[in-house]
């Protein structure tokens, strides 16, 4: 029996993981869910962020499916790195999964891309790099201030991640990974990278191989998105890429991510690209596309391609359907999907 957690959080976290749930069930009835009360209320009612019976208890699941954490009534930070950024490192979640793709129907802000021309896949590196936390400060609050934030690297990590892209692509029809980072100025961090590239494309001598500077790759995510494949890139470069990814294909209501461990020693996470949207929390009209692509590609990580297959079709027709300018009902598009699918 699959088992996933469900940490839905915040804002809109909650309304649209729900959506989620409903698909899920159309799809693959009886799946267990166990929700787990995280976030800002509890964080209020409790002072807890994340603790460690929690977390012991998500380890025993096969997946964790999240909303969104964060909320003006709690200090930046406290909740993203106390919790959604704990989970990833404690999870060991080294491939951060993000898909973009222009749906039909989609309106993107390019005009000369049609549907079906934008198909290519974020490979991001989920546990190392300016995300680690290394770093520390000096003098605070004084004009000596001193702040570091180092980026860290290792060979086992960056070699693990760009393995995962290789593999990826190889069942891809265009096979090819593009890799993505600024060796020419992070001479350390950038020789490490594209050393291991090298090492690693030998492996893969059917796979396309192709390097960008960061810079040029942001250019190119916007005149030419066409081009790409699978990226594979660090974690901070893959963070700030992917929101252009999400902008130049429909927008962040879409956009679905997984924080994926691999070897499976622990569960990965399927969420959202957004956040807990506090602008319109609560108003019923999140966009839970990216919530429903996210249990798609949950179901794929848990070994049911079909059933991933049948969700992104819904979800295809779906977004085909819509109006342009339509406004959206939140629970009515998670209707429609699961009526699709039933
Ligand atoms: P956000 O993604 O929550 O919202 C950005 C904008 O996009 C807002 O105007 C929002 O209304 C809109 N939007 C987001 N998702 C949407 C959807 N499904 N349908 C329609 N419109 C949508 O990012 P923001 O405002 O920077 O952050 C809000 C809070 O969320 C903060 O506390 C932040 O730290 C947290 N956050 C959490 C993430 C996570 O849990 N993975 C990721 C990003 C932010
Ligand atoms: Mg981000």
């Amino acid at each position: 029996m699959t088992r996933i957690a469900v940490v839905a959080g915040d804002g809109i976290g909650t309304e649209v993981v729900a959506e989620g749930l409903k698909v899920l069930d159309a799809v693959l009835p009886g799946v267990e869910t166990e929700h787990y009360d995280l976030g800002a209320a509890r964080y209020h009612r409790t002072g807890e962020v994340f603790p460690d019976s929690v977390r012991d208890e998500l380890a025993g699941h096969d997946a964790i499916l999240l909303g969104a954490v964060g909320d003006p009534t709690v200090p930046p930070g406290v909740l993203e790195r106390g919790l959604l950024l704990k989970l990833r490192f404690d999870f060991d979640q080294f491939v951060n999964l993000r898909p973009s793709k222009l749906w039909p129907g989609t309106v993107g802000p390019l005009a000369n891309i049609k549907p079906g021309e934008i198909d290519f896949v974020v490979v991001r590196e989920g546990t190392e790099g300016l995300y680690a936390g290394a770093g520390g400060g000096l003098h605070r609050g004084t004009p000596a201030e001193i702040a570091t934030e180092e980026s860290l690297n290792t060979r086992h990590g960056v070699e693990r991640v760009i393995r995962d892209a290789f593999t990826r692509a190889t069942a891809r029809p265009r096979r090819k990974v593009t890799m993505v980072h600024k060796t020419n100025v992070l001479t350390h961090a950038g020789g490490l990278w594209a050393r291991t590239f090298a090492d690693v494309a030998a492996e893969f001598p059917d796979v396309e191989t192709e390097y960008q500077h960061v810079d040029a790759a942001s250019m190119f995510l916007v005149t030419n998105p066409q081009r790409y494949d699978v990226i594979v890139t660090d974690n901070l470069f893959g963070d700030i890429l992917t929101d252009i990814a999400a902008a130049v294909t429909g927008g962040i209501g879409l956009a679905a991510s997984g924080c994926i461990n691999p070897t499976r020693a622990y569960p990965s996470m399927f969420e959202p690209v957004h956040g807990s949207a506090p602008d319109i929390a609560g108003k019923g009209i999140a966009d839970p596309v990216a919530a429903i692509l996210s249990v798609a590609l949950c179901l794929d990580h848990l070994g049911h391609p079909e059933a991933a297959a049948r969700v992104e079709e819904a979800v295809a027709h779906e977004l085909a359907n819509r109006a342009p300018g339509q406004q959206i009902v939140t629970h009515e598009v998670g209707d429609r999907v699961a009526v699709a699918l039933s």
